[in-house]
């Protein structure tokens, strides 16, 4: 059996559950939340780029133009986030878009 975990969206108070085996985004979706940016569901347009601030995550295939590699700080695509245990996130910043992009500059490996 999966087990489903509480994601918690800081910026705006929004939960839903979502199991170990879904995208967090793809869950929020199949919920009818809109708290997260919706692009390709695919990890590779950064549109649903989150800082994760609480909780373990397993994490799918991301470019690495928005997710740099063996990114410590919690930055992930939420469509490429599966839940281990019950996460916080929130909506990633300006800022932190502009350190990502410098520590793994566009196109380096190719993705
Ligand atoms: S929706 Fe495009 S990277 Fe997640």
């Amino acid at each position: 059996m999966t087990s489903h975990h509480r994601i918690e969206i800081e910026n705006c108070g929004t939960h839903f559950r979502c199991p170990e085996n879904e995208g967090v985004l793809q869950a929020m979706e199949r919920q009818g939340r809109r708290a997260i940016p919706v692009g390709c569901r695919n990890g590779g347009c950064g549109l649903c780029l989150v800082l994760v601030t609480a909780g373990d995550f397993k994490a799918g295939p991301m470019s690495r133009r928005h997710v740099p590699c063996g990114e410590p700080a919690g930055l992930a695509l939420a469509c490429r986030v599966y839940p281990q245990t019950d996460l916080r996130v929130r909506l990633a910043t300006d800022e932190d878009r502009q350190w990502s992009k410098q520590q793994c500059p566009a196109g380096r490996d190719g993705r």
